[in-house]
């Protein structure tokens, strides 16, 4: 009978011993994991603890203030926000080729990481959200077909070569395990139960070469997404609910203009374990909503697709 309030007693008793009087640093993406594992470093040493955000200006609507609402003002952590959105936008700056984006996004969020923790004094651990699913695929064939179809970058993938003790709470537990844990520490629903978002952030999403101005209609168009599928009560029902800014443009009529604008594709799918999905069988009614939400409000966009694409063939993301 896996209690799992026993486990956290249990990990942050062994976290004070392991940690004693030293400092934790812990970067946060406002995803799930590195959320539970501040929370959890948190209870067990708190303001031993210091929280890093890289704003790399890929990130959601309202996730940044989400994350300093969470960790600045209920959990009061020592929390460092990074402001690095320039830098990222003139690294990926003429690039398009999805792989090559990651690899930016990824070293750049490196070097942001590495110089925010050598200005933290007597740092010596770094806390990362390891699951035991991470665990598993890590120790398989690093060549094998899954590593080499996208290039995966995360939170929880800093290089040793930082030079800090690793600290993984969660190594022994699954994602249902984590949002239970997390409820159990404090956070909130709408935190546990966030869909997964990747590393590189609206960048994959944003379909070819990344500028501000597609970002902000991107960003934009995907909050309507995230709002209609709440309110229709379905955000839990589907395992991933984003927007996609295409690059191309199409005719379309407003008023007694002809427009030339972007198109937006609504991506929803359901899963298990992410590598295989199916596309969510959404209401028509709220794919109404939806597209006239996005049509009316966001500027630039005069077409909205809803992919029906299943995963095989596809991905979930279009990159
Ligand atoms: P695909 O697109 O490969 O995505 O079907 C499977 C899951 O992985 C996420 N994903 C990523 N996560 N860095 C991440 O941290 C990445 O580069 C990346 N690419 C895809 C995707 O959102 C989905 O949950």
């Amino acid at each position: 009978n896996w209690q799992l309030s026993d486990f956290a007693e249990a990990a942050i008793t062994q976290i004070r011993d392991r940690v004693g009087d030293r400092r934790v640093i812990c970067g946060l993406s406002g995803g799930v994991d590195s959320s539970v594992v501040a929370a959890l470093l948190y209870k067990a040493i708190g303001t031993q603890l210091t929280c890093i955000l890289i704003d790399n200006g890929l990130l959601r609507k309202n996730e940044q203030s989400l994350v300093i609402d969470e960790f600045s003002n209920h959990f009061k952590t020592d929390l460092h926000v990074v402001h690095a959105e320039d830098r990222f936008l003139a690294s990926l700056a003429g690039v398009a080729e999805p792989q090559e984006k990651r690899r930016r996004i990824g070293h750049d969020f490196i070097e942001c990481f590495k110089k925010e923790a050598e200005s933290i004094d007597n740092a010596h651990f770094l806390a990362q959200g390891t699951l035991y699913p991470d665990v598993i695929e890590s120790g398989a064939d690093p060549d094998g077909p899954a590593a080499t179809i996208k290039l995966h970058h995360n939170v929880g993938g800093l290089p040793e070569e930082l030079g800090f003790e690793l600290i993984e709470p969660l190594r022994d537990l699954f994602k249902d395990e984590v949002r239970r844990l997390g409820l159990e520490l404090g956070l909130p629903e709408k935190l546990v139960w966030r869909h997964p978002f990747p590393g590189p952030g609206l960048a994959v999403r944003c379909l070819g070469e990344v500028t501000r101005d597609k970002l902000e209609v991107l960003r934009a168009a995907d909050a309507i997404v995230i709002e209609e599928i709440e309110n229709a009560g379905l955000y839990r029902e589907t395992s991933q609910t984003f927007a996609v800014l295409l690059p191309v443009q199409s005719v379309g009529v407003m008023g007694d203009a002809r427009t030339y604008d972007n198109a937006i594709a609504v991506r929803s799918v359901n899963t298990n374990d992410f590598m295989t999905a199916d596309w969510s069988r959404l209401p028509y009614d709220l794919l109404a909503r939806i597209s006239t939400r996005i049509i009316n409000e966001v500027q630039g966009v005069n077409r909205v697709c809803y992919d029906i694409s299943s995963k095989p063939p596809a991905t979930i993301e279009w990159e």
